[in-house]
């Protein structure tokens, strides 16, 4: 959408589509300064202590390739995937090598060759994933993609319960946040306006992004909206939930960079997942039986048994644990 501060039509007519905000959003959001202390660090060791010298990395919603760009300076072989075409294309704009590679494509669909020592979702991206079902789905896709001794990395916000509760239910008109940016291809001065509200039934925080034109005088000269974005505000409960239904189990949840210890008061969740082991496809599950062997009378039976020993049973019977694929 584009419209004139005052609201009447744009005086400097421009096809404004959702291509143009997607590309002015991701021109932009690489203007500003994102980024946690010790983040890229913790990514690295995390990397090399699975990996190796040159590890495999995976960054999942890599945005404009902050982090990607980051690890395969210090050596890691780096491939980043963004839902986003125009993020891909700022962070392809960057590079002229082989690495890091970029892919267009959504986190729960991603079907790329080959497998990562470490999977990273960095930047609240995973948030991204607003119900159960796209957190579970996400989660296997980036399974499939990682080594049996990989790791899955995923920073998830924590919102103080404060901010939360201060938050509107309905969206209203977005403030200006932090300095204007200048836009690296037009030279254009643009200032960044947002608003936080929340739909409280679904634990979903809601941010509303305008991109406003600057004239020479700091006067708005254009305005263009971003269709508002869903982040789910995620609890301890539900990500161990999602992890364990994509096979997954976690290792650590860290409190911040310096893995201290994630409480309910650290302001990130940053987890460290690993495959679960392998579970046999359904019908060809290894079961294990426990054959009953009644001595008292001429015949055995066979049961399901959940015990992993041989083990004696009351007087008269021995069972034997036998294994059989059902
Ligand atoms: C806040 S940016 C973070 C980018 C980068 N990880 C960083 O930390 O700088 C969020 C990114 O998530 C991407 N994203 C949102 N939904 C996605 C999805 N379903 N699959 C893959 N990427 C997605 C967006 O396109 C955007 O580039």
């Amino acid at each position: 959408m584009s419209v004139a501060a005052d609201g009447s039509p744009d005086d400097h007519p421009r096809v404004i589509g959702e291509q143009r905000d997607d590309e002015l959003h991701a021109w932009l959001y690489d203007a500003g300064e994102v980024g946690w202390p010790g983040e890229i660090d913790l990514y690295r060791a995390i990397a090399r202590e699975v990996g190796g010298d040159v590890p495999r990395v995976l960054d999942v919603a890599c945005g404009t390739g902050r982090i990607a760009l980051a690890l395969a300076d210090v050596g890691a072989r780096v491939t980043g995937a963004d839902v986003s075409t125009a993020m891909v294309e700022v962070a392809r704009s960057k590079t002229a090598g082989s690495n890091p590679r970029w892919v267009v494509s959504d986190m729960r669909r991603l079907d790329l060759d080959g497998v990562f020592d470490a999977v990273i979702v960095g930047g609240h991206s995973f948030q991204f994933m607003t119900t159960p079902g796209d957190a579970v789905e996400a989660l296997r896709a980036m399974r499939r993609h990682l080594e049996p001794t990989g790791r899955i990395v995923l920073h998830i916000d924590n919102p103080t319960p404060g901010w939360l509760d201060s938050l509107p239910e309905t969206p209203d008109t977005p403030e200006p946040v932090g300095a204007p940016r200048v836009h690296p291809l037009t030279g254009e001065h643009w200032q960044m306006a947002q608003h936080w509200s929340i739909d409280r039934t679904r634990r979903d925080a809601i941010l509303t992004w305008s991109w406003q034109r600057l004239g020479p005088q700091g006067e708005i000269l254009e305005a263009v909206a971003q269709e508002p974005m869903r982040l789910h505000v995620f609890e301890v409960a539900e990500v161990e939930r999602a992890v364990m239904a994509a096979g997954l189990r976690t290792e650590a949840v860290y409190g911040g960079f310096d893995r201290s210890p994630f409480t309910p008061a650290s302001p990130s969740m940053i987890w460290l997942a690993r495959r679960a082991p392998d579970r046999p496809p359904r019908g060809r599950r290894r079961r294990a039986y426990c054959t009953v062997y009644l001595t008292a009378v001429p015949f055995t039976v066979t049961l399901p048994c959940a015990r992993k020993t041989v083990h004696e049973e009351p007087a008269g019977t021995v069972c034997r644990l036998t294994d059989s694929t059902a």
